[in-house]
């Protein structure tokens, strides 16, 4: 039994001018996530971006994704050193966060940020100070709308006990248990 919507229905949902980005970006808003820094390095510098798109996506073999906007210069950095590195962050490194997603902090690198990494195996940075890190090798990207999904096989990886800083609604926030 087919569930699709007829696809002239759809493409004119989609055509709709100026609704459907916002409705779309009000329910993105809704999907808690936590935080990833994405970074790699290239010419000598680490070029680092934050993410809320990281998603496991296989275990073997062991496969992550991420989504960066494709005219960030992070994405050639990816395809041109061929790795990259994931850190998850810590709730106390909202900072961290911020400082690498304001506006054209994907042009700088880390070094001239302030922002302490230490080099992973594959030479691509980790953030100092995070709750994980997933180091990876490129197994693959697409193109998806304007952003580039890429798909990482993870060949390093290491975790810390300490509390997740979470992203909701364009605010950050801290994990609180439920009784
Ligand atoms: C919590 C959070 C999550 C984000 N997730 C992503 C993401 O998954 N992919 C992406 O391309 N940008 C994401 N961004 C936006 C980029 O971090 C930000 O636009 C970019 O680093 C700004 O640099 P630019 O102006 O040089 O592009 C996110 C921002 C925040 C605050």
């Amino acid at each position: 039994m087919e569930h699709n919507p007829p696809t002239t229905r759809r493409a004119a949902v989609l055509d709709t001018p100026g609704i459907e980005t916002f409705e779309f970006r009000s329910a993105a808003r809704r999907f808690a996530s936590g935080v990833g820094v994405v970074a790699a390095r290239w010419e000598n510098r680490t070029l680092a971006k934050t993410v809320s798109s990281f998603t496991s996506v296989s275990l073997n073999p062991p496969l992550i994704s991420v989504c960066i906007g494709s005219a960030s210069p992070l994405v050639s950095a990816i395809h041109r050193s061929g790795c990259f590195a994931v850190s998850i962050l810590q709730a106390n490194q909202h900072h961290v966060s911020a400082a690498l997603s304001a506006a054209g902090s994907g042009q700088a690198g880390t070094e001239s940020l302030g922002i302490a990494t230490t080099p992973s195996r594959t030479g691509a940075a980790v953030i100092d100070g995070y709750l994980s890190y997933f180091d990876c090798s490129i197994e693959n990207s697409f193109q998806g709308g304007d952003h580039t999904i890429v798909i990482g096989r993870v060949i390093g990886a290491d975790s810390t006990d300490g509390q997740p800083l979470l992203y909701f609604d364009g605010g950050y926030r801290s994990l609180r248990s439920l009784p």
